[in-house]
């Protein structure tokens, strides 16, 4: 794994902005997961920056969404939906038939999981995987269990996730969370992974020790040919 060590969160989020805009540019009908949280958010801004400053063709970029919380209405603000509308979809200017995505609130679990396998194995892997860190050590919604999940799967949701920033004020129940899966995930030819602030710097360090186990999804990225961290200095304080 390579190691990009930035001052802060705003260098973080040009660096990482600038490799996905690389990206772009070097393979425009790419297929690209898009991770949701507070960590990616100033690296699509500066996305959108590029794409608008250096004119970068997206109207062959494809998108992918990592996960999404089970159970909310798709226009719901917590929804990851929302975030990648957001961020993504509009001001790239992504059109619906280059998005795929979870439904937050499918009738049929099982049905939706297996739709989503299907796209990936008609339109992937992915090109690049944007990720980040887990309270917890997860990968979207892989959570630490016994045994880790290949395909897209439904996820029971640890305490640790449940209280993510996104949801925590929700007032909607959610006890689920749908996620591509560990296969997904390592079969992209390029991983960029975000960690940044002194909140993550426990779980940080715990990733450093590079000991792959299930307890820690996020440490599987270490047999990763081409996984690139993009950390900030507060994550080693
Ligand atoms: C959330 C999401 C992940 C996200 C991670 C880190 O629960 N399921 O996709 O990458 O946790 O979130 P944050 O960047 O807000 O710390």
């Amino acid at each position: 794994m390579k190691f990009i060590k930035t001052k802060d969160y705003q260098d973080l989020s040009s660096a990482a902005g600038k490799v996905i805009a690389d990206e772009i540019k070097l393979n425009p009908s790419s297929l690209i997961c898009i991770a949701t949280g507070s960590t990616p958010t100033g690296a699509y801004k500066e996305l959108a920056r590029i794409v608008t400053v250096d004119s970068v063709d997206c109207s062959k970029l494809r998108i992918i969404k990592l996960d999404e919380w089970g159970g909310l209405a798709m226009d719901d603000e917590s929804t990851c939906e929302v975030y990648i509308q957001k961020y993504i979809i509009n001001p790239l200017g992504i059109s619906s038939d280059r998005y795929i995505r979870f439904v937050s609130s499918p009738d049929n679990l099982q049905k939706e999981c297996a739709r989503i396998s299907r796209e990936l194995a008609q339109h992937g892997p992915i090109d690049l995987c944007l990720l980040g860190l887990g309270a917890n050590g997860h990968l979207g919604f892989n959570e630490p269990a016994e045994y880790l999940q290949g395909p897209p799967h439904v996820a029971k949701l640890s305490e640790k996730s449940l209280s993510h920033s996104m949801v925590k004020a929700n007032q909607s129940p959610i006890s689920y969370g749908l996620t591509l899966g560990m296969d997904a995930i390592m079969q992209a030819k390029k991983i960029l992974f975000l960690v940044n602030g002194k909140h993550k710097a426990g779980v940080f360090k715990e990733f450093k020790q590079a000991q792959i186990n299930q307890y820690f999804p996020a440490s599987m990225l270490w047999s990763h040919l081409n996984a690139i961290c993009i950390h900030d200095s507060d994550v080693e304080n």
